[in-house]
C-alpha cells in the first residue's frame, strides 16, 4: 500500500480519465518505484464493485502468474472490473478456469495451435494480408486500424474457425462491441446493450456453425472441437461455444492492437523504420519489441484464494489482484531505457502473460501474423507516414488504437 499521506495512496489506477491517451506510463513508473503492489480503493464507474491490488513489476507478476493455487482465475473473473462480463460466462471459458479443469480443456485446444500447425498456414495468412493491402490500390491515405488490421485479423481467425468471409465484418463489430465495452465508438449501447444484444447474437452464430460442423465436418478448428474427445468424452456444446468465443475474441483484438501500435512506433521513430527497411531480417525483433512496449491486453486479473503476502504487502482471501503487463514490460530493472522503441532489443516480455498455466495459446499465430503484417505493409508502403492523431480505445483492459490515419506514400 502507498505510504500514508503519499499522493499515490488515493490514485485509482484503472480509472478511465487516466487512460484516455493510452496507458498512464508515468504513473506506473512511480508505482514500480514507490509502491509496486498498490491498492485502488474503488471503481468510480461501478461503485458496487470491490477495489483491487495492482501488481506492477515483472518479478511480482511472474510470481502471481505461476501460483494458480493462491491466485485463481476462476474465483472472481479475469479483468479488474467484473461487471462488464458475467462471471458465469468467464468461468465457461478455460481462461476463466483453474486446474485441473483448465488443463483438460486447454490441452484439447493446444492441438490446434502447435507451432507446426500454425506454420502450415503461413502462405494462407500472407495471401490474406496481400489481398487486404490490394484493396488500398489507388488510395493515398487510409486508417491502418479499420482498413488493414481489422479485415486482416478477422479473416485470419475467421479462416481458422470456419467463419464465412462475408460474415467477417459482422463478427468484428460484435467482438469490438463486447470487448470494447465502455468506449462509445466501439460499444454505443453500453455494457448493458452488449449483453442484451451482442453476446446472444455471438452465441447464436456460434451454435449455428457448430451444428453445421457437427453434420458436415471440414478441416477448420470448429470441426476439430466438435468432434474432439477428452478421456473418451466429447465436449459439451457450451464448452465449444465458449472456446469458440474465446478464440475469436483473442484473435480479433490482440494482433490488431500490437500491429497498429508497432506501426505507429515505427512511423514515429524514422531511424528504426529505416533499419527495418534496410534489413527485413529484423522483423522478428520489431515484433517482440512491439509486443513488449504495447501489450494488447493491459492487464489480466486473479483473485486470492487465501490470505497471502506479495512484496511485503498483505493480501486477503477474496481480494482482486491485477497484473499490469503495460507496466512490467517497461520495468527499468529489466530493460535499459524502457520507453525507447528498439527493433534490435529482442526482449523477453510478459505481453503473452508471465508463464504459468494461462500463458497465451496463440503466441505462434500472433507472432507469425504480426511478422507478415509488418513485412507486407512495409514492402508495399516503405514511405508510410502518420497523417493525424492516433486515438486509443477508452479502456484499461484492451490496449488498442481505434484509429491510426496514415499517408501510404505509394
Ligand atoms: C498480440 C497478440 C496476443 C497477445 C498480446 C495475447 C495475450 C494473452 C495473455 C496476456 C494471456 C494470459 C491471460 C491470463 O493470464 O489470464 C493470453 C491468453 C490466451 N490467449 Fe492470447 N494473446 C495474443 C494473441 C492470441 C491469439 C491470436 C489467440 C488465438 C486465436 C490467443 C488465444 C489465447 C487464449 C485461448 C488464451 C487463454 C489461455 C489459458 O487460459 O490457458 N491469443 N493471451
Amino acid at each position: 500500500m502507498a505510504a500514508v499521506g503519499s499522493d499515490l495512496e488515493n490514485v485509482l489506477v484503472g480509472e478511465r480519465e487516466l487512460w484516455l491517451g493510452g496507458p498512464p506510463h508515468e504513473l506506473f513508473k512511480r508505482l514500480r518505484g514507490e509502491c509496486p503492489v498498490h491498492f485502488t480503493e474503488r471503481i468510480t464507474e461501478f461503485p458496487e464493485e470491490a477495489g483491487y491490488w495492482s501488481v506492477t513489476t515483472a518479478e511480482d507478476i511472474h510470481a502471481v502468474s505461476r501460483d494458480f493455487r493462491t491466485y485463481s482465475s476462476e474465483l472472481g473473473g479475469v479483468t479488474a472490473v467484473s461487471a462488464v462480463f458475467p462471471i458465469e460466462l468467464t468461468r465457461a471459458m478455460f481462461i476463466g478456469m483453474d486446474p485441473p479443469k483448465h488443463d483438460r480443456l486447454k490441452a484439447l485446444f493446444q492441438a490446434g495451435f502447435t507451432p507446426k500447425r500454425i506454420a502450415d498456414h503461413e502462405d494462407e495468412i500472407r495471401a490474406i494480408v496481400t489481398r487486404v493491402l490490394d484493396r488500398l490500390e489507388g488510395r493515398e491515405t487510409c486508417d491502418l486500424v479499420t482498413d488493414v488490421a481489422q479485415p486482416a485479423v478477422s479473416r485470419v481467425i475467421g479462416s481458422f474457425m470456419g467463419i464465412p468471409e462475408e460474415d467477417d465484418a459482422v463478427w468484428a463489430g460484435l467482438m469490438n462491441s463486447t470487448l470494447g465495452a465502455g468506449d462509445v465508438d466501439l460499444n454505443p449501447d453500453g455494457v448493458e446493450g452488449a449483453m442484451r444484444k451482442d453476446v446472444p447474437e455471438i452465441f447464436e452464430r456460434c451454435r449455428k456453425l457448430i451444428a453445421e460442423r457437427g453434420e458436415r465436418p471440414t478441416d477448420d478448428l470448429t470441426s476439430v472441437l466438435v468432434h474432439a474427445q477428452v478421456d473418451g468424452e466429447k465436449l459439451e456444446e457450451h464448452e465449444i461455444v465458449m472456446g469458440f468465443f474465446l478464440l475469436v475474441a483473442a484473435g480479433n483484438d490482440s494482433t490488431k492492437a500490437t500491429y497498429c501500435s508497432g506501426m505507429r512506433a515505427l512511423m514515429e521513430s524514422p531511424d528504426q523504420l529505416q533499419m527495418l527497411l534496410d534489413d527485413p531480417s529484423l522483423t522478428a525483433g520489431a515484433v517482440e519489441e512491439s509486443l513488449r512496449m504495447f501489450p494488447a491486453f493491459a492487464h489480466f486479473r486473479r483473485t486470492a484464494t487465501a490470505d497471502t503476502e506479495l512484496h511485503g504487502q498483505k493480501i486477503r482471501a477474496g481480494e482482486k489482484v491485477v497484473m499490469w503487463y503495460v507496466s512490467s514490460n517497461r520495468d527499468e530493472t529489466r530493460y535499459e531505457d524502457p520507453d525507447r522503441f528498439d527493433v534490435t532489443r529482442n526482449p523477453e516480455h510478459q505481453a503473452f502473460g508471465a508463464g504459468g498455466r494461462h500463458f497465451c495459446l496463440g503466441t505462434a499465430l500472433a507472432r507469425l501474423e504480426l511478422a507478415i503484417l509488418f513485412e507486407e505493409t512495409l514492402k508495399r508502403y516503405p514511405r508510410i507516414a502518420l497523417a493525424g492523431t492516433p486515438v486509443y480505445v477508452e479502456s484499461p483492459f484492451i490496449n488498442q488504437l481505434k484509429t491510426l490515419p496514415v499517408t501510404l506514400g505509394a
